[in-house]
This record gives structure tokens, C-alpha cells and sequence, in this order.
């Protein structure tokens, strides 16, 4: 059993796309600072989006040019069109990544294409991508349960991640965008997405939204899957998939790995206070589940001095 897991941070994308309060270019900046500190090596740092459709994330093009340490992490952003494709270049972006929803209506609502529009954009935009060089992943989004259409058929799901290798994706994430999936599901499709894509190739988007996230997660290192995107404090959720709430969070992740005996290089101490920073920046409350239980530590620790 390979005992490392890579964790993709996506809260400066997928959390702070959905976000009330603005926060500014150097914010992020700083917010992404305290993940590199805290030792994530891969995070998502922002898309290349309509600013209409996503004003948060209308920054895309100057915050990429100025990520800390380019050499040591690699970042990636998420790409809708070839137009996204094209900034992404521009920005001497080394890894993108393309969406697809498994749904008619999902794709309707997230960028306005059909299921066949969609796959024929995600095709082209990974196909210049990879000519230009670049990492090409592919999200298969609401890859369980859809918010309009309800639950999603595993063997399109298969299907579309079939098309999205065949036209050369490098990885394909596996997105429960809503966060309705349950383990036996999970179980079920990574094991035959593993089967037949193999493990190694695949990645696991999972959201909290009843509080399944940490077990589907489980489900999905038990099927072999050993990449997950996650996002600090659990801050995130899709503004076209209503009803979507935070991510997996990401100490929830490190926590679960490191009493199972997965490595993930992440230190907790640093990776709380960029938390802390993130909740300063976006003016909420954040944690995952293990945030009370961290709580109690640090009382302990204040109680007897160890
Ligand atoms: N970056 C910046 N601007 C873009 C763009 C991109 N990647 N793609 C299109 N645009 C601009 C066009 O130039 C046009 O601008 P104009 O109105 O000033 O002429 C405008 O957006 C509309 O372009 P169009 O091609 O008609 O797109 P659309 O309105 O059908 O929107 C998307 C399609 C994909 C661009 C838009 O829905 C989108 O960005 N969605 C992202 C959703 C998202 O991020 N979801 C969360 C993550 S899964
Ligand atoms: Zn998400």
C-alpha cells in the first residue's frame, strides 16, 4: 500500500470563489504564503473565469505572476474555455485544469454549455493545453448526485472520465461538488474508475456538506485513490451548485492520514494558523470536524504545560 498522500489545497480557489466579503490579491497572497509554510506542495490558486460570472476571481491574472516559491509548489488553476486556456498561458500557468459536470443542467448553470458543448470545450482546451506544454487535469463535477437532475448514473461518470483520458487528460479529479455522496457510493465508483483508469491517475473532490466528507474519504483511500483536493477550514462551495457547503477540510485529511499511517508533510501547527488567517480574511467561522477536539488539546496543553 503506498503510504503518501498528495493533498491539492483548492481553498483559494474553490473556497474563496464563493465568498461575500472581497478579499484583495494580497490577501491570497498571503493566505497562500501560509500554505506553502504549512507544506502543501500542490494547490489550486485561483481560475481564469468569467470576472461576470465569478467577480472573486477576477484577480486570476496578476495573482498568478506573483505566487511564492513557483519552483518548489505546484500551483494550478481551473480553466472554463480555451479563452482561460489562453490567459493561463499568458501567465505562464503550468497546470490547468477543465470542468465538466456530469449533468445537462449542471453544465447549463456553471458555464452555460451543454453536457455535448462541454465536452467538446474540455477536449480542445486540454488538447491546447498539452501542445502548450502544460499539465492538463479534468474535473468530473457533480460526479454522484446533481443539485437540478438528482443522482447521477456511475457509468456516465466512467464514461465522461473515459473522454476526458482519451483526450489526454494527465488526471482526472472525481468531484462530489454537493457533497451528497455516502462511503458505499464512493466506494463504488472509485473502485471502478481504479479499476479500470488505475489509481494512480485519479483524484478524489469531496465537500462536507452532511458531513460524510471524511468518511467518503476513506472510502476512497480504500479503493486506492491516494490524491485529494482539500481546502483549509473547509472553506468552500460552488455558486452554481446550490446547497453545496464547505470541502473536505483539509486537517481533517492530515489528521485521519497521520493516525492511519499516511504521510501528507503537512505540519498542523502552521496549517492552523493559516486558518486563522483565512478566517480573518473572510470573516466566518472555519474548522473541520476536528476542530473542537484541536480546541481541547490546546486547553490541555495550557492546563498542564505539556
Ligand atoms: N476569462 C475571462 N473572460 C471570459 C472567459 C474567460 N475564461 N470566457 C469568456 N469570457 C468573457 C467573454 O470575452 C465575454 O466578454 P464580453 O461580455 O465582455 O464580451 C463574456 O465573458 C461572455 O462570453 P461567452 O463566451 O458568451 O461566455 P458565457 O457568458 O456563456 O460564460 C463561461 C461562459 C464559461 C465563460 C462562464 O460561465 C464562466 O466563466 N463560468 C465559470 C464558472 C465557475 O467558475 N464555476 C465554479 C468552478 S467549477
Ligand atoms: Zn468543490
Amino acid at each position: 500500500m503506498n503510504d503518501v498522500l498528495t493533498i491539492n489545497e483548492v481553498g483559494p480557489r474553490d473556497g474563496l470563489q464563493n465568498q461575500r466579503v472581497a478579499v484583495s490579491c494580497d490577501d491570497k497572497l498571503r493566505l497562500i504564503q501560509a500554505l506553502v509554510d504549512a507544506g502543501l506542495r500542490a494547490i489550486e490558486a485561483t481560475s481564469f473565469v468569467s470576472p461576470k460570472a465569478v467577480p472573486q476571481m477576477a484577480d486570476a491574472d496578476e495573482l498568478f505572476v506573483r505566487l511564492p516559491q513557483p519552483e518548489r509548489v505546484a500551483y494550478s488553476a481551473l480553466v472554463p474555455n480555451v479563452r482561460g486556456l489562453q490567459r493561463a498561458q499568458a501567465c505562464q500557468v503550468r497546470e490547468i485544469a477543465v470542468v465538466l459536470s456530469a449533468t445537462e443542467t449542471m453544465n447549463q448553470r456553471n458555464i452555460n454549455m451543454s453536457l455535448d458543448q462541454a465536452t467538446e470545450v474540455c477536449i480542445q482546451t486540454l488538447d491546447g493545453a498539452i501542445k502548450a506544454g502544460m499539465r492538463a487535469k479534468a474535473y468530473v463535477a457533480v460526479a454522484f448526485e446533481c443539485p437540478f437532475e438528482g443522482a447521477v448514473p456511475p457509468e456516465r461518470v466512467l464514461a465522461l472520465t473515459r473522454a476526458m483520458f482519451a483526450a489526454g487528460a494527465a488526471e482526472v479529479v472525481i468531484a462530489d461538488t454537493i457533497g451528497a455522496a455516502a462511503p458505499r457510493a464512493v466506494s463504488s465508483l472509485m473502485g471502478a474508475a481504479a479499476a479500470e483508469f488505475g489509481a494512480a491517475r485519479l483524484s478524489a473532490h469531496l465537500h462536507d456538506t452532511r458531513g460524510f466528507a471524511l468518511a467518503n474519504a476513506w472510502a476512497a483511500i480504500e479503493a486506492g485513490i491516494r490524491k485529494f483536493d482539500t481546502s483549509l477550514g473547509g472553506l468552500g462551495g460552488c455558486p452554481f451548485a446550490p446547497g453545496a457547503a464547505g470541502n473536505l477540510a483539509t486537517e481533517d485529511l492530515v489528521q485521519l492520514a497521520a493516525q492511519s499511517g499516511l504521510s501528507t508533510g503537512i505540519d498542523m501547527a502552521a496549517l492552523r494558523s493559516a486558518i486563522a488567517l483565512a478566517q480573518t480574511l473572510t470573516q466566518r467561522p472555519l474548522g473541520g470536524r476536528i476542530t473542537a477536539w484541536l480546541g481541547i488539546q490546546d486547553t490541555y496543553r495550557a492546563r498542564t504545560g505539556q
